[in-house]
């Protein structure tokens, strides 16, 4: 069991390559989780762009999201994939699988890569959910049954300094206190407005565990990423993540997956040009703390 891509060594249009391939394609998709095409003709953004239309699937829009992450757009399906400053380790996470709205597969492309460190960790959480039953089957069994609840704080204005600093407004797609209560309570939160302009915001209760629809389960979640990492000026990592009946996880309930997903972790160091597809269903993936520029962008499909 290895969490490594399939790789797809060409030349010339990657446009043209992934409307044509597309069946083949997702047939390694299907099998490794991710697909890495190395040696394309991607030179800038908007190439990058044109490869995720030949794909031909529908996107899913950074403004439609929920996702915590402050993002700028560079074209309408293309945007930055974290503005979280170099030093910052995003951990592993299934794309916005804190939220209740989620991409199926996500496109990455190095546009500038890093000079040292940045690598993408992609880790298969099916693989990891198996392990886990076998090790530890009450703790699987926990987080299959009794799923969780995300909590987070989110600031008034976007703040750049945080992996999760997208501001309620943006998060929400609203200009006002009201509207943004009126779109929580549509989707099942509950929330708290807190004096500096800040909003907490609670989750309803979120599967952990996805089921595959052919026996197999992924760890499909934000576990490891809150636990390990949503630590900003205005969130403490203790209080982030509950099972749904409310019990705090604790650093004992992630221990065994925390220590999996480091043994089943694939580093996609990038070079220049790299596009990788990543099936969020079955692949959770990361960022590694850099130095030197770095741009990696991202499409989501829908
Ligand atoms: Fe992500």
């Amino acid at each position: 069991m290895d969490s490594n891509p399939a790789i797809v060594a060409g030349s010339g249009n990657l446009a043209e390559h992934l409307g044509k391939a597309k069946a083949a394609i997702d047939a390694q998709l299907a099998e490794k989780g991710a697909v890495l095409f190395r040696g394309f003709d991607v030179p800038d953004p908007f190439a990058f762009d044109a490869a995720v239309a030949g794909y031909g699937e529908p996107g899913f829009t950074y403004e439609e999201s929920l996702s915590n992450a402050v993002r700028v757009n560079v074209t309408e399906r293309v945007f930055t994939a974290n503005e979280a400053p170099p030093s910052t380790t995003i951990f592993l996470h299934h794309e916005m699988a804190q939220t209740p709205l989620y991409p199926s597969k996500l496109f990455f492309y190095c546009e500038v890569a890093p000079d040292e460190g940045g690598a993408t960790p992609l880790c298969r959480s099916d693989h990891l959910f198996a392990r886990l039953e076998d090790a530890d089957p009450q703790i699987a069994s926990a987080f299959e049954t009794r799923g969780v609840r995300y909590s987070n704080v989110m600031p008034g204005e976007n703040d750049a300094a945080s992996g999760q600093g997208r501001s309620w407004r943006s998060t929400l797609g609203v200009d006002t206190r009201e509207e943004a209560e009126a779109r929580l309570a549509n989707l099942g939160y509950e929330w708290e407005w807190r004096g500096d302009d800040s909003l907490r915001a609670r989750t309803p209760v979120l599967p952990a565990v996805r089921e595959l629809g052919d026996g197999r389960k992924s760890f499909f979640n934000q576990l490891i990423a809150a636990f390990c990492g949503w630590s900003d000026i205005r969130n403490d990592p203790a209080r982030t993540v509950t099972f749904g009946d409310g019990e705090p996880i604790t650093h004992e309930h992630m221990a065994g997956a925390i220590s999996l997903s480091e043994e089943l972790t694939y580093d996609h160091a990038w070079q220049a040009g790299d596009v990788v597809l990543v099936d969020n269903f079955t692949v959770m993936h990361g960022r590694k703390p850099f130095s030197g520029k770095r741009r990696v962008l991202a499409s989501l499909i829908g």
